[in-house]
């Protein structure tokens, strides 16, 4: 049997459209293994126990990649990363699913055809490059190959999610974006994710909030996103560094120095007022990505 423990993600971090991504320490775990026939699928809602589950789907495009051919599988799933919440759910199910299977076929593929495959599945790498190397990445697509490069960011942070009680699937929350943006406003985005970087690499946190804002999705987004405007203000005006739409949303992501006390129970009254249910998780960043256990029976 085989567990994989893939960690929560949090695409885009503002300005980084598509390319900037962290791992968080939320995770899901699956187990899996090779069995006689069949599909046995554990520890998921029915309507997703069956052929069309993102993580069978994900081995079954492995298995074919390296060619090898399964008896039967059984998948044990359990969760704590909210689904469609902008955390990276499904790219830790795709991961699950292709370390899952590349090990049952003798480990044949390595870590970038691994994150290759992935991001195939996925449509972009921002959710998966994270989740399966850790920490900060920047990575992008280019001729079926992707790159990725580590940001290796000053300690001292700490990060707080906004989880509302709705979900906001990512093809919705693609489909409302433009076709086309004005010249200004990739200028005003390629400015802000630079001073992302560099802040967060400096220790500069003090620049964060403005390097959190953004002009390719986050004003397009938050209309989906019941209170966006004011909880962003709101979180604004308290004792936090930064502010961002995680990935897709609708989660809200805050950036807050590491000994920041007062936030949580400030944010807890605030949301508490409005009239959805949001919860408030404080998450440190994740620096092991994507584990591997082999486990006997
Ligand atoms: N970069 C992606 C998006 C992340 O914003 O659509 C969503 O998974």
């Amino acid at each position: 049997m085989i567990e994989i423990r893939v960690p929560a993600t949090s695409a885009n971090m503002g300005p980084g459209f598509d390319c900037l991504g962290i791992a968080l320490n939320l995770y899901n775990h699956f187990i899996i293994e090779e069995i006689e026939e069949g599909l046995i699928i554990e520890g998921c809602d029915k309507e997703f126990a069956n052929d069309n589950n993102l993580i069978y789907t994900s081995m079954q495009k492995c298995f074919e990649r390296v060619g090898y051919k399964y008896k039967g599988i059984k998948i044990k799933i359990e969760h704590d990363i909210p689904v469609s919440r902008g955390l990276g759910s499904s790219a830790a199910c795709i991961l699950g699913g292709i370390i899952g299977a590349n090990e049952i076929a003798g480990g044949v593929l390595n870590r970038d055809e691994i994150l290759e495959l992935a991001t195939e599945i996925e449509g972009h790498p921002d959710n998966v490059a994270p989740a399966l190397l850790g920490g900060m990445i920047v990575s992008l697509q280019e001729d079926n190959k992707v790159y990725h490069s580590r940001i290796e960011i000053a300690k001292g942070l700490k990060f707080c999610a906004l989880i509302p009680d709705f979900k906001l699937s990512t093809e919705e929350s693609r489909a409302i974006l433009p076709k086309k943006i004005p010249y200004k406003d990739g200028v005003f985005n390629v400015g802000r994710v630079s001073l992302m970087i560099s802040g967060l690499i400096n220790g500069q946190f003090d620049l964060i909030h403005l390097a959190c804002k953004d002009r390719l999705h986050q004003k397009y987004r938050g209309s989906l996103i019941e209170d966006y405007d004011a909880i962003t203000k709101y979180c604004e005006s308290v004792n936090s560094l930064g502010v961002f739409l995680s990935g897709a949303g609708p989660t809200i992501m805050v950036i807050l120095k590491e000994g920041n006390d007062s936030f949580h129970n400030d944010i807890v009254r605030y949301l508490s007022k409005l009239k959805r249910n949001w919860m408030v998780k404080e998450l440190n960043i994740d620096f092991d990505g994507a584990i591997v256990k082999h486990i006997n029976k």
